[in-house]
């Protein structure tokens, strides 16, 4: 059947249970959470694609790089038993690896491969090469977005119910003050550079500087929605830092055409 998604999810499904299977307790929590999150891409990606009004086959692309983008996740737990990338190698360099050497997407033509295996190198890296265009230019853009999105639901139930495992804030210290270089990236709308974070306040910057990388309105939209941005601030330090940062993040919002909650 055409952009038929099942045999991709049959794979998904095997695959991942033979990870499953060899860790326990909080181990094997992360790696469902992986999983989840795989799915909770998949569906974003899905939706975000049929808003901006992509055709059948181009969702279906689309929900392939959503499904498979984290799939090195795995590989990388099971050999490093950490999901920071700094430590361990590069996650969708091993993504794209593991889809190569398992075949997965034999099934679609060199030009869709090409499309998929390259949105998906891309997807944690700083920013889209220049010469990425048309389909695969969007397809790179929308995964990202949809990425962000849900990496913003993970930390939210974890700061807000303590749900998950404690492998997600990479084990960094809580912290108390922002750190002077976390704040200026900020404040130049500069994507804070992990390498510069070092406590989990500096975390929660960084992950509100990912604002400023989104692609789609839309996408801005279902963030400010589900209240992610709130939940950072109510964890924030109460200090001159934490409102600057709110300012700006609140003009930031606007430029962008979204207004608040219900709007
Ligand atoms: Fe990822």
């Amino acid at each position: 059947m055409k952009n038929d998604m099942r045999p991709f999810q049959s794979w998904f499904g095997r695959y991942t249970r033979r990870f499953l299977k060899n860790f326990k307790g909080d181990d094997r929590n992360a790696l469902a959470l992986k999983i989840y999150h795989s799915q909770q891409v998949r569906k974003i990606i899905k939706e975000l694609s049929k808003r901006i009004g992509l055709s059948r086959k181009e969702i279906f692309l689309a929900e392939i790089s959503g499904l498979f983008h984290d799939i090195g996740r795995f590989e990388q737990f099971r050999k490093y038993h950490t999901f920071y990338d700094l430590k361990s190698e590069d996650h969708a360099a091993l993504s794209c690896n593991v889809l190569k050497k398992e075949g997965v997407l034999d099934t679609l033509s060199g030009v869709e491969r090409d499309l998929v295996l390259d949105s998906i190198f891309v997807h944690n890296k700083f920013s889209i090469p220049q010469d990425f265009k048309g389909l695969k230019l969007i397809i790179s853009k929308l995964l990202r977005d949809a990425d962000k999105i849900d990496i913003w639901r993970v930390f939210d139930d974890f700061y807000q119910m303590s749900k998950g495992s404690s492998e997600i804030n990479l084990g960094l210290p809580m912290g108390e003050k922002i750190s002077e270089k976390v704040f200026s990236q900020f404040m130049k709308e500069e994507i804070v550079n992990i390498k510069d974070v070092k406590s989990q306040v500096d975390f929660m910057v960084m992950r509100l500087s990912w604002l400023y990388d989104i692609n789609f309105k839309e996408s801005l939209l279902k963030i400010v929605k589900r209240g992610y941005i709130d939940t950072i601030f109510r964890l924030l330090p109460e200090d001159e830092k934490t409102n600057a940062i709110r300012e700006k993040i609140f003009s930031f919002i606007e430029k962008r055409g979204v207004y608040g909650k219900g709007s």
